[in-house]
């Protein structure tokens, strides 16, 4: 599959675009209006520059069979050389420069289409309307992906009207260096899309992770929200401080990170926001009720993770 459309330039959206550009995949963005490409041109550049930033430092990396480097843009790290590097960064100024296209007209942009990746904000209203108005401009052959982090495929097949060829292929935030793709159809998902999708992701950068069934969260949120529900909670009553707490997990997993360097990451406006979504948050004296003032209290103070400098740890000190 060589051209892709993607639908929405977002956060997530630009860089889809751009990783499949890197690779050398004919993208067009379908924005909805000037102030979107206004917006999104934006977006496409600092990408591209964190990109080739990340490119150019993996040269310090050289030697390191464990070392750090932008997973999403080095299918090989083994026997990488400076020279190839050079090449690398080469291709992907003149990828990143010349194979992105951005299109106002739905039905231009639809045309030819392998893929169509839609990456916009998560409103299920506006995701149904957005198939409606897709599902007669699309090619016979086209496969539609979404990159939805909540809404299960099943939700909109129907919509589309080509759901033997609708599955999720859901990425995750700096696609460049955390390069998984999930790939989860819906039960009217035909073998041959998903197996298309599948090669699609590895041809990207990104090591496909297959899920057999529909699963909200899909394998790393699953897992994730869990832990670091559990995590706040041990905190919120008072059983151990955060730093404790990732010490515990840290020593006893021999993982990296902790659950509240992993809140810091992700930052604790989401952490907040996805706290206030359960009904028990409004209890005055539960659990998650003393979370959500917790947190607060830290997001009042300007400590909101790793972005602001400080959240649990303080990142200004070296
Ligand atoms: N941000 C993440 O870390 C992350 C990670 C994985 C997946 N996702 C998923 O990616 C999708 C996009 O998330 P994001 O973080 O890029 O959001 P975002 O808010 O940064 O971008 C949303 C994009 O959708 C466009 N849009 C919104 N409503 C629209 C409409 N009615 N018609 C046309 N375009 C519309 C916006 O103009 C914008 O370009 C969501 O489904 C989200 O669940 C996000």
């Amino acid at each position: 599959m060589n051209r892709v459309v993607v639908i929405g330039g977002g956060v997530l959206g630009a860089q889809i675009g751009l990783i499949n550009a890197y690779w050398g995949k004919d993208v067009t963005f379908w924005l909805r209006s000037e102030d979107s490409v206004g917006r999104t041109r934006p977006k496409i550049k600092r990408y591209s520059e964190l990109m080739l930033n990340d490119l150019k430092s993996a040269k310090a990396l050289l030697g390191d069979g464990a070392a750090k480097y932008p997973h999403g843009l080095i299918k090989d790290w083994d026997g990488m050389t400076e020279e190839k590097l050079d090449e690398l960064i080469a291709r992907a100024s003149e990828n990143l420069a010349n194979n992105i296209h951005i299109e106002l007209d739905l039905a231009k942009a639809l045309e030819g289409a392998d893929l169509v990746i839609e990456s916009m904000a998560e409103d299920v209203e506006a995701k149904k309307a957005m198939y409606e108005t897709m599902r007669d401009k699309l090619s016979e052959n086209t496969i539609l992906a979404t990159n939805s982090s909540t809404l299960l495929p099943s939700m909109f097949a129907e919509y589309t009207g080509r759901p033997e060829k609708y599955l999720a292929l859901h990425f995750a935030n700096n696609i460049w260096r955390n390069n998984t793709a999930e790939v989860m159809g819906h039960p009217g998902t035909s073998k041959e899309a998903y197996d298309a999708v599948v090669e699609f992701a590895g041809e990207i950068g990104m090591v496909p992770l297959q899920l057999h069934k529909e699963q909200p969260g899909y394998i790393l949120n699953s897992m994730l929200v869990p832990l670091l529900s559990s995590a706040q909670a041990l905190w919120a009553k008072g059983v151990a401080d955060p730093e404790t707490i990732d010490r515990t997990w840290e020593l006893g997993t021999s993982a990296p990170m902790g659950p509240f360097k992993i809140l810091d990451v992700v930052g604790l406006q989401t952490a907040y926001n996805i706290n206030l979504m359960k009904p028990e948050t409004k209890v005055e004296g539960s659990v998650n009720y003393e979370i959500s003032r917790l947190l607060k209290e830290k997001i009042d103070r300007g400590e909101t993770g790793v972005n602001a400098g400080k959240g649990f740890y303080d990142y200004t000190k070296k």
